[in-house]
């Protein structure tokens, strides 16, 4: 890899970017020419299938170092916090977690994966699977890459240095990045790090439509941003780690793959600053859906109802009149993983901290609890800014199957229901 204090980023999404680490490296007018610059090795990293529609299809073109099938078989690697099998019973009850302690033992980014719900296997192309990393060790001659899926991740703590096939993004609390399935990289840490993971099994996230909002508002095309290659020629044994199928594999390749000296194409890694968000809310009365407040959105084949949705909840002026300001109770076909980042959340007085979580699966019935319900009810409704704080939402149509581990972690709270005990009855008279 060249430097990281060379990196710099294009902008745009859904653009088509092309970009070279070594003048001359990158082939013009065409895209597997007999030879390519330097001896360079051409391959194609598709992302749809080749006859998806222009507007759905994505896939890039690498010229690298050496060709990537030039390796020898994949063992079985033990991992056994991250996992796939989603099946069996799963408790219709509210779950809430608190967070998940880093090892004290040196642990990287993928030894530090566990697996916390999902729910579809890989093997059907949909759903997804929620992970948790607890790091505190870069990457050293190992390199990761999901074939089962994207990875949207969410840092809570530690800033992330994701040195990929593409480039080197940094994302840190507040940004997230976005590997697409296939991609192989690398994760440095800066000291003890914590984030969430949605595995993306369907289709690839994308911004959302706006219908009536217009051409502009909430995550703009703009800025999401794209590395420029980087590469790294390194002949030393490196451990390739793949996900497949729901299991890990492994193989020693005699070099570093994240050699790609150049490239072109619509499939890359990127990443987004959540405050940039430009978020739209009433200005006049009722608390609006959540749908407002999504950022990327993985469809299904049915229309709006999606794969997944990515959703924040960030600092945001409260303007309503009269008007109950926090999420009312609901029921939703949707099952909903709440993470947080930094903050609170406000719906929620206490419990719901940075770094832990809560799953509300299909029809399960949720909202403020006791203290943020009389709150919001007693509140002078001047104007009011919530601030300090953003937390997501991983939305899906499929039910959210919590792990095992899920479920018998002492992280676990067993008292989430309190939150909603003691509502004073309404009076009809
Ligand atoms: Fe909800």
């Amino acid at each position: 890899m060249t430097s990281i204090d060379a990196l710099k980023y294009q902008t745009g999404f859904g653009s088509y970017f092309e970009t070279e680490a070594h003048p001359g490296a990158l082939p013009v007018g065409q895209n597997s020419p007999q030879k390519v610059p330097f001896g360079l090795y051409a391959e194609q990293l598709s992302g749809a299938a080749f006859t998806a529609p222009r507007h759905e299809n994505r896939r890039s073109w690498l010229y690298r170092l050496r060709p990537s099938p030039e390796h020898g078989p994949y063992a079985p690697y033990a991992q056994d916090k991250l996992v796939s099998a989603f099946g069996g019973p799963v408790t219709p009850n509210r779950l809430r977690w608190s967070p998940l302690d880093i090892p004290a033992a040196p642990t990287d980014f993928v030894d530090g994966l566990v697996t916390l719900a999902g729910n579809a296997d890989a093997a059907t192309l949909s759903g997804i699977g929620v992970h948790v990393y607890l790091a505190n060790a870069s990457m050293k001659n190992r390199v990761f890459y999901d074939a089962d899926g994207e990875l949207l991740i969410v840092p809570q703590q530690g800033v992330l240095t994701l040195v990929t096939e593409f480039g080197v993004l940094t994302a840190g609390p507040g940004h997230i990045a976005v590997i697409p399935r296939g991609v192989r990289f690398r994760v440095e840490v800066d000291g003890p790090s914590r984030g969430y993971v949605c595995e993306n099994h369907g289709a690839p996230f994308r911004l959302p439509e706006l219908g009536p909002i217009g051409a502009n508002g909430l995550a703009n095309p703009r800025d999401f941003e794209t590395p420029v290659a980087a590469f790294e020629d390194v002949d030393e044994p490196t451990l390739v780690i793949q996900k497949f199928q729901g299991a890990l594999w492994a193989a020693e390749w005699d070099h570093s793959p994240l050699d790609v000296v150049a490239w072109h194409g619509n499939l890359a890694p990127y990443r987004y600053d959540l405050s940039r968000f430009n978020t739209i809310n009433t200005v006049s009365y009722d608390h609006p859906d959540p749908s407002i407040f999504t950022v990327l959105t993985s469809p299904s084949d049915t229309p709006g109802t999606a794969n997944c949705d990515f959703v924040i909840f960030p600092p945001r002026w409260m303007v309503a009149e009269h008007t109950f300001r926090p999420p009312w109770f609901h029921r939703n076909v949707m099952s909903e993983f709440m993470g947080l980042i930094h903050g609170a959340y406000d719906a929620k007085a206490g419990g719901f901290v940075p770094g832990g979580a809560s799953l509300h699966n299909c029809m399960s019935d949720h909202g403020p609890d006791v203290a943020s319900h009389k709150k919001a009810t007693e509140a002078a409704l001047a104007p009011h800014k919530i601030d300090g704080t953003m937390a997501f939402m991983f939305e899906s149509r499929w039910v959210i199957r919590p792990t095992k581990f899920a479920l018998e972690t002492p992280a676990l709270q067993d008292d989430y229901d309190a939150c909603w005990t003691g509502f004073p009855k309404a009076r009809l008279s």
